[in-house]
């Protein structure tokens, strides 16, 4: 074989090769255990004697050739793919960037920090309890055994097993009740959940119950501290009204209304602890006296907003949430 035309052909295919793979191809071709090179470069031995030297030193000198072109296209190859590369994944620093979105806190979420720091200010404690509730706390505790009719007032979510997702935050309270002694003084904001949806009501919604027992405590310290309350979220001069109502737990009970911008809205229902909730949670009606009251957090966000349709609030819709930054 000639080296010569052995050597241009070799170089001629490395020019040629237009990858890493193929340049590495060509390698193992002329140079590897069994490539053309390497084998002319085992044929010396069989030449004449006075040939080999001759021979030998031109192999060597193409072979060195061969690796020398190999190494300068494998660089020039690599070059490229980096060059390549960066092209592909190059930043465009001229395109705009990416507008970030600011949150909001959600207007319940508002009314909630506001009429927990109102009573916090006053003194009362915030308590918090489960949202699944056994029958027992979340009514029969309440003044209302099993067969009593105003259960019907309580549009129940009931578990498999028996137990509720709870109504209202009343069962906290009776839990505060059975766990410490008057004076007692508590707030319990939370979820609960009813059977109901219109305009007016979801199965979700939030409440804030308060409950404060200690001695000779008196219906009219169950109305100033409505007012108070009212006058403090709305505006001093908000219109109140008490009117007579009914709860099982509560006697006299309330229920109280505020002026809005759509006539009188009722917020809220009250009373006085009815004895027999006090001594079921093992509190002396003849030592103590007690008021309570709930209302929906998320009617009070709506009077205050003057929002209109209550499931606006919980369908997470960001150009109305994004309104209460
Ligand atoms: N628990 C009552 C309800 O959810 C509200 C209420 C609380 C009424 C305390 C009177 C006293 O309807």
């Amino acid at each position: 074989m000639d080296i010569e035309l052995s050597l241009t052909e070799a170089l001629k295919s490395v020019e040629l090769a237009s990858s890493l793979a193929d340049l590495d191809g060509v390698r193992i071709q002329y140079l590897g255990n069994r490539g053309a090179i390497t084998q002319l470069l085992r044929s010396v031995g069989s030449l004449p004697k006075s040939e080999r030297p001759t021979a030998g030193a031109a192999i060597h000198r193409a072979k060195v050739r061969l690796e020398d072109a190999i190494h300068a296209r494998k660089e020039h190859l690599e070059f490229e793919e980096l060059q390549h590369s960066i092209s592909e994944d190059c930043i465009d620093v001229t395109l705009p960037g990416r507008k970030r979105f600011q949150g909001s806190l959600h207007p319940v979420t508002h009314a909630l920090t506001r009429i927990e720091a109102m009573f916090e200010a006053a003194g009362y404690d915030v308590v918090d309890g489960p949202e699944i509730e056994d029958d027992y706390h979340n009514i029969q505790a309440l003044n209302l055994p099993q067969d009593h009719p105003a259960r019907a007032m309580h549009d129940t979510f009931y578990l498999d097993d028996g137990r509720v997702l709870r109504t209202h935050t009343s069962p906290v309270q009776v839990r505060v009740m059975e766990s410490q002694p008057p004076p007692i003084r508590v707030i319990c904001p939370g979820r609960v959940y009813r059977r109901v949806s219109d305009q007016t009501h979801t199965p979700k919604f939030h409440q804030v119950e308060g409950l404060v027992i200690d001695r000779e405590i008196s219906f009219g310290d169950l109305k100033g501290t409505v007012i108070d309350f009212i006058h403090g979220f709305f505006q001093e001069d908000a219109q109140v009204r008490f009117r007579p109502s009914y709860f099982p737990f509560t006697e006299p009970s309330a229920e109280v209304d505020v002026m809005g911008t759509q006539g009188w809205r009722e917020v809220m229902g009250c009373g006085m602890v009815h004895p027999n909730v006090l001594s079921m949670s093992g509190i002396d009606p003849q030592e103590f006296s007690g008021f309570a009251f709930g209302f929906g957090a998320d009617r009070l966000a709506m009077l205050l907003y003057d929002i209109h349709d209550l499931r606006t609030l919980f369908e997470n819709d960001v150009r109305f949430l994004r309104q209460f930054g």
